[in-house]
């Protein structure tokens, strides 16, 4: 019998109860170190005494209103995103699947209103993510993804990753954009370097195409810039945001330059939920935290050590794991090992990571991850290498 929840997760048989910081807590009473922040959403963390107290203030003064009427809170956080980016506008949205879906009717109409109604296809890479709607699924391309789900959207190419020449070489005059995440994270946590993304930026300018950017898992703060793009001195004409944006409370985002969201007129988009006064509250609080340069300076710093440390683990597991990889606090260990193996031998340690595509474990831990608690992650991941190792030598 189907069970009351469509099964369409495999869920680890953990039912975490409470968290604090870098914690969560186990039913049963086990503690667990988090590197997963429930997909780099928990940027500060569990119960972040400032979002606690932003959500509850909220939730005593008004919950929801819909975009009917004005919002302060919503006014606040799009000033404040546009102040920190290269944005001159922003919708907000529920989640990151949602500001996909935004972000390529953005592209199209841009296009539609331009009078160039042909530049409607959108060129992707391969081993993407950008959620799990028609055009979600069509933006990624993956086997797996779109399998039994057609017809697609249609209007998608996608390229080897970081294939610039392939780029070059598929931009026609239909091409309207080109989505790309800065750090590939569901496809195993994969950079594009700095010279490839400028160049990327580069290739769109020359061609007079858009630039989307998909900075839900990269963005808001994870790679020690604000958003990761910053790194390679690029800025995007569309970026899709979410995930750390609400620091747990269901938020997205689509930023944008004034003239690629040219086409997005009253009554071409919107939302019932976007942006309400309870989402924003936790954004504004959010976004007060991540941008001040302390905060950033010290992602960083902490960024540094815990590569650092993973480096020795790979060095010291050469059976187990093969290299780390990734950007600030969004690290990746590719694993030699199977990565369940890894994943089950760091939950029987009480550590939390993530799987990815390639064999990668995800550590994404919360920003305010203290040295002292990177020090117990390293810690921890030594005990289950060491126990998935031994099995191997069995
Ligand atoms: C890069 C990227 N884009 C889009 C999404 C979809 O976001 P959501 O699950 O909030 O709809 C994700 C989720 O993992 C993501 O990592």
């Amino acid at each position: 019998m189907i069970s009351s929840v469509l099964p369409t997760y495999n869920r680890a048989p953990l039912t975490f109860v409470k968290g604090e910081g870098c914690w969560a807590y186990e039913a049963d009473g086990r503690r667990f170190l988090d590197l997963g922040a429930g997909i780099a959403v928990n940027v500060l963390g569990h119960a972040h005494p400032a979002l606690v107290d932003a959500l509850t203030s909220q939730a005593n003064a008004i919950w929801h209103v819909s975009n009917l009427y004005q919002i302060p809170e919503q006014q606040d956080l799009a000033d404040k995103l546009v102040a920190h980016s290269f944005a001159d506008t922003v919708f907000f949205t529920n989640s990151g699947t949602e500001s996909c879906e935004l972000a390529v009717k953005m592209a199209r109409k841009y296009w539609y209103e331009k009078g160039q109604p042909e530049k409607t296809d959108i060129i992707g890479f391969e081993g993407a993510f950008h959620g799990r709607s028609s055009a979600g699924i069509a933006a990624a391309g993956s086997e797996k993804m779109v399998k039994g789900f057609g017809p697609l959207l249609p209007g998608f190419k996608h390229l080897p990753w970081g294939d610039l020449d392939a780029l070059k070489a598929a931009i026609t005059d239909t091409t309207g954009a080109v989505i790309l995440e800065p750090v590939q994270g569901e496809g195993g946590i994969r950079p594009m370097d700095d010279a490839d993304l400028k160049a990327v930026r580069a290739i769109c300018d020359d061609a007079g195409v858009l630039l989307i950017l998909d900075e839900v898992q990269c963005g808001v703060a994870r790679t020690g810039k604000l958003f990761a793009h910053e790194w390679a001195g690029i800025q995007p004409d569309i970026m899709m945001v979410a995930k750390g944006i609400g620091g747990g409370f269901p938020l997205g985002a689509v930023l944008a330059t004034e003239d690629a969201a040219s086409g997005m007129v009253a009554g071409s988009h919107g939302s019932t939920y976007g942006g309400n006064p309870l989402a924003c509250a936790v954004g504004n609080a959010v976004m007060d935290i991540v941008t001040t340069p302390e905060f950033l300076d010290d992602v960083n710093r902490k960024a540094g050590l815990l590569r650092q440390k993973l480096e020795g683990l790979v060095a010291e597991f050469p059976d187990v794991f093969e290299f780390v990889r990734g950007s600030g606090l969004m690290l990746g260990l590719k694993c030699k090992a199977a990565q369940g193996d890894v994943l089950q031998a760091a939950y029987d340690a009480d550590l939390i990571t993530i799987p990815a595509a390639d064999n990668v474990i995800r550590l994404l831990p919360p920003l305010t991850i203290s040295d002292d608690e990177i020090d117990e992650a390293i810690t921890r991941l030594t005990k289950a290498a060491t126990a998935v190792d031994a099995a191997q030598k069995g």
